[in-house]
């Protein structure tokens, strides 16, 4: 099994470490524009190895796609981070042309590969590669959801001051601070509503917290978090791989499903050796649903700037 991390950065290189340390290929390759960057990130997760144990070799290279060849996933990380105050639509047009490129170029080398997107805006760069590739829908996975229904877990399990690993809770929509839908009334310690748990003051701050998430990190960083959204993406390379079928929130295209069409949006799906397989239609009351079709709109609105971009 070869997988591929496009993407030296931060969040790319925490994944492909995520993924050596998993096991989860025999080759591993990490790609980059800057000329030795991949390659010098690549040695030092190698030198790490034999202190961690793991046989996944990781080669770094420098914009040469057919090092990429043959991969069964590629993992798309490439694009400007957030830095602080800036939304993730802001980077629309400097990074809509970068995904799109990535994109073809993985797919010329590795036709039968799964994508998963990371790159910000990612609501909208997942329907750009859905649009533009024009690969069977369930081959490409836009991460978001993935990640914000960890940031909600974690955010839960501070309030009820619990293991996190006792949470359940999704996040559906776009994975932006205003479009993001924490589904509290779904969201469970060990089976028990947390609206049973905790008061509605505290749930709302959650839900708050959780949307705000990737904000709060990039002021108190100075540019975005990279541990959760690397984790995330190696969540779902784990669950493909090794056909997991586990249940994510993830931004796929819909036709039809949650109400929506011709957009890649956040909803539960299965993930497998597929890619994502099934949508979980969870039934959403009149409120959630209103917030779904409010962030629909708003992702539709960025989508739109492909179009003038000539990008689709
Ligand atoms: C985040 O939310 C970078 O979008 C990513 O941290």
């Amino acid at each position: 099994m070869k997988i591929t991390v496009v993407g030296a950065g931060a969040v790319g290189a925490t994944c492909a470490d995520n993924i050596a340390r998993k096991e989860l290929a025999e080759e591993l390759i990490l790609l980059d524009i800057k000329e030795g960057f991949a390659e010098g990130k690549a040695i030092d997760m190698m030198q790490t190895a034999t202190l961690l144990g793991f046989d996944t070799k990781i080669k770094g290279v420098t914009n040469d796609y057919s090092q990429t060849a043959g991969s069964a996933v590629a993992v798309i990380t490439s694009g400007l981070p957030r830095k602080p105050g800036m939304t993730r639509e802001e980077l629309i047009g400097i990074n809509a042309g970068i995904v799109k490129g990535v994109a073809e170029n993985i797919l010329k080398y590795s036709p039968d590969a799964i994508i998963i997107v990371i790159s910000n805006p990612m609501d909208t760069m997942t329907y750009l590669a859905l649009k533009s590739l024009g690969l069977p829908k369930n081959r490409i996975i836009g991460m978001g959801g993935t990640l914000d229904s960890a940031r909600f877990k974690y955010y839960l399990s501070v309030a009820l001051n619990c293991n996190s690993n006792d949470l359940q809770g999704f996040v559906i929509g776009g994975h932006g601070d205003t479009t993001m839908i924490p589904l509290t009334r779904y969201a469970t310690y060990q089976s028990l509503p947390v609206t049973e748990l905790l008061d509605q003051e505290t749930l709302d701050k959650v839900a708050a917290d959780t949307m705000v998430g990737g904000a709060t990190l990039t002021g108190l960083l100075g540019t975005s978090a990279w541990y959760a959204p690397g984790a995330a993406g190696a969540a779902l390379v784990e669950s493909i791989v090794r056909d997991e079928k586990k249940l994510f929130t993830c931004c796929v295209s819909l036709e039809g499903e949650y109400g929506q069409s011709d957009i890649c949006l956040g909803v539960p799906v299965i993930v497998g050796r597929n890619g994502w397989e099934t949508i979980i239609d969870y039934k959403l009351n009149e409120s959630e649903q209103a917030s779904f079709n409010k962030s629909a709109d708003a992702v539709r609105a960025m989508n739109a700037v492909l179009a003038e971009m000539k990008l689709v």
